[in-house]
């Protein structure tokens, strides 16, 4: 017995998969849009921010913790292999959001956007910024040095 489906079925069928597909490729990102993934920074969170020798004394570097940056700083004077030398924080600044950076020249924690200045706490030193920066801790495993996060 001859199956053949008829041409009109066929046509309809692919017409409608060809609308399930759009009707998908559509709201899938507007879902998505909709349903923002969950923030980092929530639970602990521990990632490799360096390898021991990659920072000198008074040399700062930006990593990526979770999907923000975050900084180590190798304390002035600082002994690379001892964790309690080196500090870690958020490097999204408190204000509005600009990446801070470390200025060897003044040992402190620099935003470019407007000046805001933080010391090696984190605390606000001056500028706008209306809070402090988020503390991380810092272990040395190895010859990693990782840096973790606590917030809840
Ligand atoms: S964004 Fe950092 S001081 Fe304004």
């Amino acid at each position: 017995m001859d199956e053949k489906i008829p041409r009109r079925d066929a046509i309809n069928y692919l017409l409608g998969a060809g609308l399930v597909a759009l009707g998908g490729a559509t709201l899938y990102p507007v879902i998505r849009y909709m349903i923002p993934p969950k923030a980092s920074g929530s639970g602990t969170a521990s990632v490799s921010a360096a390898k021991v020798g990659d920072l000198k004394p008074n040399e700062g570097l930006i990593f990526k913790f979770g999907d923000a940056p975050a900084i180590l700083v190798l304390r002035p004077g600082g002994d690379p292999y001892t964790a309690s030398d080196y500090v870690a924080m958020t490097a999204v600044c408190t204000h509005l959001n600009c990446t801070v950076q470390y200025r060897t020249d003044l040992k402190e924690i620099w935003c470019a956007c407007h000046n805001g200045h933080f010391d090696l706490q984190g605390r606000v030193m001056s500028g706008p910024p209306p809070a402090p920066l988020d503390m991380y801790r810092v272990a040395i495993k190895g010859n990693e040095i990782f840096v973790t996060s606590e917030k809840a």
